[in-house]
């Protein structure tokens, strides 16, 4: 077996941090059981490009054990517990090639290990696995079954794919599953860039000016959580509807323009390139800090950034860049404008992951049942495999709902009764 991490002697402290994950996993534990029985994925050769952490762990070992010989590698520079990653080989016997902080070289030669291990089935997080084997390797492109995607950012890259008629097979867009974006943007990516912000700043949200870039999933659970702690919150947005909605759940929305010298801490989730910009820097108040926790880390320009400072200090703290300003006013951001809260913290709880990732492993379950079948298009997770897993949360939450009498089922699906 083949791997490159950054040590494996953290493999102890990676497997209880695994174990510690899988216990707030019930609905994941389920798929792994089903998948165990069932071996769906017996001698399938399997490519995960995802995150590294001890929930994506929990996923990998469910998939192990439904028969799958699989390989994972990052995706993403910085967001790789290396702990996990050095368990995952240690304990579990899955080659894995994530190193956190790996420079972008580094970054590339472990997603080539991963296609070059041929898999006949990838998941993908952010699109780089499928985009790398559809452009440069046309034959395990013709053997691929199926790939699930992740994130927004990956599903809007595969269907601009499709559109260009270069997509080569059938891809499931997990992220666009309720089961998935409802919680797992919303409430996990609200709750860990937060997270991923404190940890490296330490800093006081109440009474902070926040500026919130974006008021998708991702947006809007961030600006809850920045709300519930006190912080002023600005959003800036594009679009018109999105606009509205801040605004009628009690935002103030402006320009980004207007925003930047206002704002004490600025976020970007939402996916584009260069929402901060020089413009911006030029406006900001000594001491801003300024981070993302969407897919790329372009949403943020750096370069420009670093074109205007004076100087650049790295790693004033953990995770806190320093540049000064020709004025004398610092700009502070936060891991390197990658992910915050996989950069600076550990990502999703895996309360939520645990949602996500049973779609994702279902959805694996799916396009193996359903070989020869599907086209080279992205398709939405059936709604049965949702129905399965909120089902499954609910019970894991010992939350009970009330069900449709025959009568009320029927009034549901009839025109006839009116006023
Ligand atoms: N940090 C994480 O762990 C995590 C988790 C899930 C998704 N993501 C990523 O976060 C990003 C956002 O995901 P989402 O699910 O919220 O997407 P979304 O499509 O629901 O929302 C993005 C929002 O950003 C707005 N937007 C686009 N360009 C803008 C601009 N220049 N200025 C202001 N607003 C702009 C859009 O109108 C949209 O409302 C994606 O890149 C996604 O892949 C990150």
């Amino acid at each position: 077996m083949n791997s490159d991490i950054k040590d494996k002697s953290l493999a102890a402290k990676g497997k209880a941090r695994i174990e510690w994950a899988e216990r707030d996993m019930p609905v994941l534990s389920q798929v792994k059981e089903k998948f165990a029985k069932s071996q769906i994925l017996k001698g399938k050769k399997m490519s995960a490009c995802l995150h590294v952490t001890a929930e994506t762990a929990n996923l990998v070992r469910a998939l192990q054990a439904g028969g799958a010989d699989i390989v994972l590698c990052a995706s993403n520079p910085l967001s790789t517990q290396d702990d996990v990653a050095a368990s995952l080989v240690a304990d579990y016997g899955i080659s894995v090639y994530a190193i956190k902080g790996e420079d972008n070289a580094t970054y590339h030669k472990h997603l080539i290990a991963a296609v070059e291990h041929s898999p006949v089935v990838t998941m993908d997080d952010g699109c780089d696995l499928v985009s790398a084997i559809s452009s440069k390797y046309p034959d395990i492109a013709k053997q691929i079954i199926g790939s699930m995607e992740e994130t927004t950012t990956g599903v809007i890259r595969l269907k601009a794919m499709e559109r260009d008629g270069v997509l080569k097979f059938p891809v499931v867009a997990v992220n666009d599953a309720q089961t998935k974006n409802l919680f797992d943007n919303r409430y996990g990516t609200g709750q860990s860039t937060l997270d991923g912000i404190i940890r490296a700043t330490d800093m006081l949200i109440a009474g902070k000016n926040v500026v919130v870039a974006g008021y998708g999933w991702c947006g809007k659970g961030f600006a809850m959580r920045c709300k519930g702690m006190g912080a002023n919150v600005i959003v800036t947005e594009v679009s018109p509807v999105k606009a509205i909605e801040a605004a009628m759940d009690g935002f103030r929305v402006m320009t980004m323009l207007e925003a930047a010298s206002i704002g004490d801490l600025f976020c970007t989730l939402t996916g584009d390139m260069h929402v901060i910009a020089s413009a911006h820097f030029e406006k900001m108040k000594d001491g801003a800090v300024v981070c993302n926790s969407g897919h790329f880390d372009i949403e943020i320009d750096i370069k420009g950034l670093r074109k205007m400072a004076k100087s650049e200090r790295k790693n004033v703290r953990n995770f806190v860049d320093q540049f000064v300003m020709p004025d004398g006013r610092s700009i502070y951001l936060l891991a390197e404008g990658r992910l915050v809260n996989l950069g600076a913290a550990e990502g999703h709880p895996a309360s939520v992951m645990d949602m996500s990732f049973s779609t994702q492993a279902l959805a694996t379950e799916y396009v193996i049942k359903n070989v020869g079948k599907l086209a080279a298009k992205v398709y939405n997770v059936p709604q049965e495999i949702e129905d399965w897993v909120a089902t499954a949360k609910l019970k894991s939450m010992g939350i009970r709902i009330d069900t449709l009498t025959p009568e009320q089922a029927k009034y549901l699906t009839s025109w006839q009764e009116g006023t």
